[in-house]
């Protein structure tokens, strides 16, 4: 048998459930993993709080996008396509609404190596948030000496962008809670306070303005950016898709996901050219416990759910 977290209407972490299902095997050009860790998201909060965000989904549904565990079957057919793959293989990867489980079956290209300095619950997180962190920093297209303000910068998008961006030579300002500002600091970020006056602790630790805007936080980042005069094109939201329309801003997200960029993105953070604080970890039975700490949305990087 195999446990995965699913369920059966829509609502807050209380109606998630483990539930016990049989073993799921490898397909044709597919790889069983079995997981060691799977990272959460607040976009697993958003679908299964409304159907208004993907009405056509069916319930009930499983949870999770990220995963990273060891490989455990490989389906006919796989080995010929993936001559690098094998039973044994340690692996972080992605899948659709199914990572929190004891078993993930993905095609075999959806996952990458793990690097062995790469801790599990590190592997199991940062699938979607290296992806989208890349792609909404590239989307502003910084050169060295610009100034970037990265809001929600302690969170796990945020952290991965404000970290490539500092690699691109750019002056990195993130927004994030005092309790954030020490480590981020530590980063070579400069840290203010989001809320009330921001815009004015903007003006004050970048005199001289700001160059582009790596959005994470919403229509508040935005709005400041704009009024300090950012050129909207440089200006890139993850959460705020009306600014297109009312401001001409930019929204790459992440997609286009590639196992080369992942075992890329994994070797960054495994030689700590990036560092993925890890805010706690549970055992699946506790993943509504898991939920309610990311639902909290105050916390320093990501949260995972480690199997044994
Ligand atoms: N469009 C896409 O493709 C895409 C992809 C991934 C994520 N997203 C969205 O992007 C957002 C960020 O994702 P994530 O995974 O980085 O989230 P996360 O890790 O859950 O973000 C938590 C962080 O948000 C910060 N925060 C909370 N309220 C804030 C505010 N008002 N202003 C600034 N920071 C605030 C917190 O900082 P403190 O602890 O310092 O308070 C915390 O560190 C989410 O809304 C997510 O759904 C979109």
């Amino acid at each position: 048998m195999s446990r995965i977290v699913q369920y059966s209407r829509y609502g807050g972490p209380e109606v998630l459930e483990i539930v016990e299902v049989d073993e799921p095997h490898a397909g044709p050009g597919e790889v069983r993993v079995s997981v060691r860790a799977a990272g959460l998201n607040p976009f697993d909060s958003k679908v299964r709080q409304s159907p208004a965000m993907l009405p056509n989904r069916t319930l009930p549904s499983g949870q999770g996008a990220e995963f990273a565990g060891v490989i455990d079957e490989v389906g006919a057919g796989t080995a010929t396509a993936t001559a690098t793959l094998a039973v044994g293989d340690e692996v972080l990867g992605w899948s659709n609404f199914s990572a929190q489980a004891d078993f993930v079956i993905v095609p075999a290209d959806q996952v990458a190596p793990k690097p062995s300095a790469l801790s599990w619950a590190a592997a199991g997180g940062l699938g979607l948030v290296g992806n989208t962190a890349e792609r909404s920093t590239r989307a502003v297209a910084l050169t060295p000496g610009e100034t970037v303000l990265v809001s929600a910068a302690a969170g796990g998008v945020g952290l991965f962008a404000a970290q490539l961006a500092l690699a691109d030579g750019a002056i990195v300002i993130g927004t994030a809670s005092e309790a954030n500002h020490d480590y981020l600091r530590g980063l070579g970020v400069i840290p203010v306070a989001y809320g009330p006056g921001l815009i004015d602790r903007l003006r004050a630790v970048a005199p001289s303005g700001i160059d582009a805007v790596i959005d994470n936080a919403g229509q508040e980042t935005v709005e400041i950016a704009i009024e300090l005069g950012v050129d909207p094109k440089r200006i890139n939201s993850i959460v705020y898709f009306d600014g297109v329309a009312k401001y001409g801003i930019s929204t790459v997200g992440g997609g286009g996901k590639k196992s080369a960029d992942l075992a890329r993105l994994a070797r960054l953070v495994a030689d700590g050219s990036i560092a993925l604080p890890i805010a706690g970890t549970y055992p699946l039975a506790e993943v509504r416990a898991a939920y309610q700490q990311l639902d909290s949305r105050h916390f320093l990087g990501k949260i995972v759910l480690t199997l044994p």
